[in-house]
């Protein structure tokens, strides 16, 4: 098995994606370390507990990291994952019985690429701070990963502005840090590959029927579905986060094309987007991985196969 770390903005798809993780024999899922994001640090740290306390993993340490992006600060945001990141059923999780870990974040991160037998895969699905103090303070730990599967970016726009999705958005500086300096491995699972994976209503139907996990799973996303209906007239959701996590579980699952990328870093309107330049197409051109296309209705059905059978056990 493969370990794995996700670093996560608890939000209704980085909920879906833990499931997805704790749902799968292929990987160890070794601990899970929270950042600013979707809502609070607070609140994405309480959502993380609450989430694993729902699937029986409370084995798994949960480390609270950045509140902050790197350099600026973040303007006020609220998306499409309600007032408690959980379309506000939050409280219809499982109480913790335990608080987060007595590390920070990177302190976290260290410890576990430091002691684990083989090479970490981190699954980072919210801004990428975290990530990047780990690689500014720790540069001797980058063997130790194996690779970077992050959700982020859009190739043809964004999702919080005209150029910019959610996660790079929310720390440009960081993003530019992990995507482009590209120390470690990175496949980037960018927006245009998440957005043609959406589910539809009847999926959630389906997962709502097959256990009293998979009802509490479908029960947090009325306000990102109602986000989803509003903003783009669908009858269904993105499940972003956890498509990154799928590739994390299979690799391979998703295809990939290499090119060098950049990450808007100045204060116009396209700060936060994504860069990918598609001019250089040699294998020594260098850049990083970036997921281009899947069997869509294969991975719907990998998740869906998963997801209900969590509790069933
Ligand atoms: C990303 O932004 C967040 O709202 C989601 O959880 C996902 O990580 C999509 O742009
Ligand atoms: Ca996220």
């Amino acid at each position: 098995t493969t370990p794995l770390i996700i670093d996560t903005d608890p939000g209704v798809d980085d909920a879906f994606a833990l499931a997805l993780a704790a749902a799968s024999p292929e990987v160890d899922l070794i601990g899970v370390t929270t950042v600013f994001g979707n809502v609070s640090p607070e609140l994405t740290t309480r959502n993380a507990l609450r989430v694993l306390a729902l699937l029986g993993r409370e084995d798994v340490p949960v480390a609270a990291g950045a509140a902050r992006p790197l350099v600026h600060p973040q303007p006020h945001v609220s998306l499409a994952h309600g007032p408690d990141g959980l379309s506000g059923f939050a409280d219809t999780l499982p109480e913790p019985t335990r608080g987060p870990d007595a590390r920070d974040a990177v302190t976290l991160l260290k410890d576990l690429l430091e002691a684990a037998e083989r090479p970490v895969t981190i699954a980072p699905i919210g801004p990428l701070t975290n990530i990047a103090l780990l690689l500014a303070a720790h540069p001797g730990l980058r063997n130790r990963i194996e690779r970077l599967v992050v959700m982020g970016g859009g190739v043809r726009g964004g999702n919080i502005t005209a150029a910019a999705e959610f996660n790079l958005w929310s720390d440009p500086e960081a993003a530019r840090r992990v995507l482009v300096a590209a120390e470690v491995p990175v496949t980037l699972v960018p927006l245009d590959l998440t957005r043609r994976c959406a589910v539809s209503t009847a999926w959630l139907a389906e997962l709502a029927g097959s256990s009293a996990v998979g009802a509490k799973l479908v029960g947090l996303t009325p306000d990102y579905l109602a986000a989803y209906r509003k903003s783009l007239g669908w009858d269904g959701m993105a499940l972003h986060d956890a498509v990154a996590v799928a590739e994390a579980i299979r690799p391979g699952v998703l295809q990939v094309r290499r090119h060098p990328v950049e990450v808007e870093c100045s204060f116009g309107p396209g700060r936060g987007g994504l860069l990918v330049d598609e001019r250089l197409r040699s294998a020594d051109a260098g850049g990083i991985d970036i997921a281009v296309d899947t069997d869509v209705d294969g991975l719907r059905g990998f998740v869906l196969d998963r997801l209900r059978a969590l509790g069933a056990g």
